[in-house]
């Protein structure tokens, strides 16, 4: 049986990403994970942070909670992961306790060697080069306000950090287009561009934020400076053209609306006009962290297949825990 890691979106099939935001509505809607996944009661996930967070580690937290879970929430400085033990190690000790392990690291390295030398899933929970959580939810909560997101218009207009990298890899498995605006020097990676040019993807890239909004059914927007970005005075100058505010949205489509998957710095990356105003999703947005990971969750922990399962990666060294209910028993 395949590990269901949910490392990255472009690692996912379309069929795969599809049933995890269409089980997400059904449980924002419901309020609960549909029986039929067969989810144990009792799993336990652990989640790494090498970073700070507010959304990620309290939606995890509640998303186990409610689905009669729990999680362990660990930093390295108060694991021997600290002190020099191995991240390889880390993982395979970690496997022997809980059913997946989330990870909110910098090098992305980091997360796939996790991956590797774990024998359960692991869900990245951000790295400096993809945040796939956030993205699932900003997708969601696009389909919930505006329809499908298939042929719409996305405009990402500054950095071309992390969440813009998950976004570039949505747009090719999700088909929307993708409209990016942000200072030479902060534009996405050419093997990124080059991947989702393959992909088939609809994305175009310039230096112009009125012209990368202009008809736009959503326009976003992240921070200047992220988590474990150095030269922050220079950030700031090279943005500050590409502040979203009234002017850029009043390209975008009449009733678009405006996402940032938070925190926010008004006046830098977005007015208080523009994120506290009627077109802003960012609350929705946030809330449905809360959904799109238990379902992300269900997908990684359920034996039950929720859609295309071929995109999951096999697991190593085989024959013990996930596999059967005994094995997971196994661990308590
Ligand atoms: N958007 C997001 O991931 O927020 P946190 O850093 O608070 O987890
Ligand atoms: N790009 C931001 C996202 C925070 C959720 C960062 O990496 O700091």
């Amino acid at each position: 049986m395949a590990l269901k890691h949910f490392l990255d979106i472009d690692a996912l099939d379309e069929k795969t990403l599809r049933a995890i935001i269409d089980l997400a509505a059904t449980i924002k809607r419901k309020g609960r994970v549909p029986k039929s996944l067969g989810l144990r009661a009792g799993a336990v996930l652990a989640m790494i942070f090498e970073k700070p967070s507010t959304r990620t580690r309290v939606s995890f937290e509640v998303a186990m909670h409610q689905l009669g879970g729990q999680s362990v929430v660990l930093s390295p400085q108060d694991m021997q992961l600290g002190r020099g033990e191995t991240l390889a190690d880390t993982a395979r000790a970690l496997s022997r306790y809980v059913d997946a392990i989330m990870l909110r690291t910098g090098p992305h390295a980091t997360l796939t060697e996790l991956a590797a030398n774990a024998t359960v899933p692991v869900i990245n929970g951000l790295t400096c080069q993809s945040h796939p959580c956030q993205v699932m939810a900003d997708v969601m909560t696009f389909e919930e306000l505006k329809g499908p997101i298939q042929g719409r218009t996305i405009a990402w207009i500054g950095d071309a950090n992390n969440v813009a990298t998950s976004w570039v890899h949505a747009a090719a498995r999700f088909g929307c287009k993708l409209r990016i605006a942000s200072p030479r020097e902060f534009a996405p990676a050419p093997a990124l561009l080059a991947w989702a040019k393959k992909e088939g993807a609809d994305i175009k890239v310039g230096e112009d934020p009125l012209a990368a909004a202009r008809g736009a059914d959503c326009v976003v927007t992240d921070v200047w400076v992220s988590m474990g970005d150095g030269d922050e005075k220079k950030r700031i100058a090279a943005f500050r053209p590409f502040q979203v505010d009234g002017a850029v949205m009043a390209q975008a489509a009449k009733e678009a609306i405006f996402m940032h998957c938070l925190p926010a710095h008004r006046g830098d990356e977005v007015t208080a006009d523009v994120i506290d105003g009627p077109q802003s999703a960012v609350w929705d947005e946030a809330e449905n962290r809360l959904h799109v990971q238990k379902a992300i969750l269900a997908w990684c922990l359920s034996p039950a297949s929720l859609g295309s399962e071929g995109a999951g990666t096999k697991r190593k060294g085989a024959k013990r825990r996930l596999g059967s209910a005994k094995a997971r028993g196994a661990k308590r």
